[in-house]
């Protein structure tokens, strides 16, 4: 039999049209082999994945409730976090673990457990027209007790001479406190310190008062304005600067001396700000800051304006940002000690280092604000 032309592309659209139906498809999604068991109040891992392990850097994978109202756990997609819609009971307490996505990791990290969190989770992911899911049960058990009798005296004596030992703890770390941090928060800041990134400041975000460093890493305020061309980025009344570098994910941190400054503002604040006009530099607004205004009050900026007290003046502060957690916190750095943090926000875009040296104050506050390396011991 001859085919003519006809016949061929008959034949061809025939295939075209069969090619989606028969290609094989890219991955599955798997879940655990047996239900995830979880103790209140601890962290948790509801693990997922994608088998082969190809990136999922670029998919939607969508944490749901199988079973629920309002279902919506954990959203992410184009690369952002889109929690908008999340069930507010999982709010700040959520997170995939960004490093692992590009080996097709998209394991949940669940806070904080609650006894509610009990119940079966889904675990979708989208790519184009293809939609896979897996079940993820987790149990939550509360703290147990014993039943016998036996055994609830021996809990007693245990809870007892516990409870002696945190005391007697608590009463020698208190001491120690005031010489030199908490030994925990040192901890807490040595590992931020781990992740330091080289902060340059962005002279185009710049007040046109202020005189960036051709470094970028010096920053302080001038007695006149600088004629400089207009940019949605700069600043127009704030006298304030942003770092050149944004954070969508992960964990950073920087530190600046304010050496003897009697008046300087330090933080982050998200990218779409408000550089125009006289807002609120609040978290409300994308500005997570603290500052320090007449040499001694110092307020971590949020609805309370609460001010800080702090043992000593810190001549270089930390700044520190947990971006899946929603945490900004600040340290004292020479004394190792932690000052203020913000938790439980739900951050969507990307984070910048904000630095304010404020107005010079008649020369009493004219010295820069400086980045300063962050030197690891050991
Ligand atoms: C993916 O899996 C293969 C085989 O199991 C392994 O050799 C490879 O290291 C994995 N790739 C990543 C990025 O984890
Ligand atoms: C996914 O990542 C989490 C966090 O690093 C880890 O605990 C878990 O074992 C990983 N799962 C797989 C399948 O690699």
């Amino acid at each position: 039999m001859k085919a003519d032309g006809s016949e061929c592309l008959c034949l061809i659209l025939l295939l075209l049209h069969q090619t989606p139906v028969s290609r094989p498809e890219r991955f599955q999604v798997l879940g655990p082999a047996a239900p995830v068991v979880a103790v209140a109040g601890e962290d948790v891992v509801l693990p997922c994945y994608l088998k082969p392990n190809i990136s999922a850097e670029d998919m939607s994978v969508e944490w749901t409730r199988t079973h629920a109202t309002d279902t919506l756990v954990h959203l992410y997609q184009e690369r952002e976090i889109r929690n908008d819609n999340q069930n507010p009971s999982y709010r700040g307490r959520t997170a995939l673990f960004p490093e692992e996505l590009k080996r097709g990791n998209i394991s949940l990290r669940l806070s904080s457990v609650r006894v509610s969190d009990e119940g079966e989770y889904t675990c979708l992911v989208q790519e184009t027209d293809l939609y896979k899911d897996a079940s993820i049960p987790l149990q939550v058990r509360a703290e147990l007790f014993p039943r016998t009798h036996a055994g609830f005296v021996v809990v007693c004596v245990l809870f007892a001479v516990a409870a002696i030992v945190i005391a007697v703890l608590s009463f020698f770390q208190s001491k120690l406190k005031q010489k030199r941090g908490h030994p925990s928060e040192a901890l807490e800041w040595e590992t931020a310190r781990r992740f330091a990134v080289d902060v340059t400041l962005d002279p185009d975000s710049a007040h046109l008062q202020l005189i960036v460093s051709e470094d970028g890493k010096q920053v302080k305020c001038g007695n006149t304005r600088q004629k400089l061309p207009d940019n949605p980025k700069r600043f127009d009344l704030a006298l304030s600067v942003l770092g050149k570098e944004g954070f969508s994910s992960g964990r950073f941190y920087y530190e600046v001396g304010v050496r003897e400054k009697t008046a300087w503002t330090l933080g982050v604040t998200k990218e779409k700000i408000d550089t125009k006009n006289n807002i609120t530099r609040n978290p409300e607004n994308g500005f997570w800051i603290m500052r320090l205004r007449n040499g001694t009050e110092y307020t971590a900026v949020d609805e309370t304006d609460a001010p800080l007290s702090l043992g000593e003046k810190p001549r270089i502060v930390g700044v520190y940002v947990d971006y899946e957690m929603g945490q900004v916190s600040f340290y004292n750095v020479e004394a190792g000690s932690h000052i203020h943090s913000f938790t439980g926000y739900t951050f969507t875009e990307k984070l910048y280092p904000y630095l304010s040296p404020s107005s010079n104050e008649n020369d009493r506050n004219v010295a820069p604000l400086i980045i300063s390396p962050v030197r690891l011991t050991d």
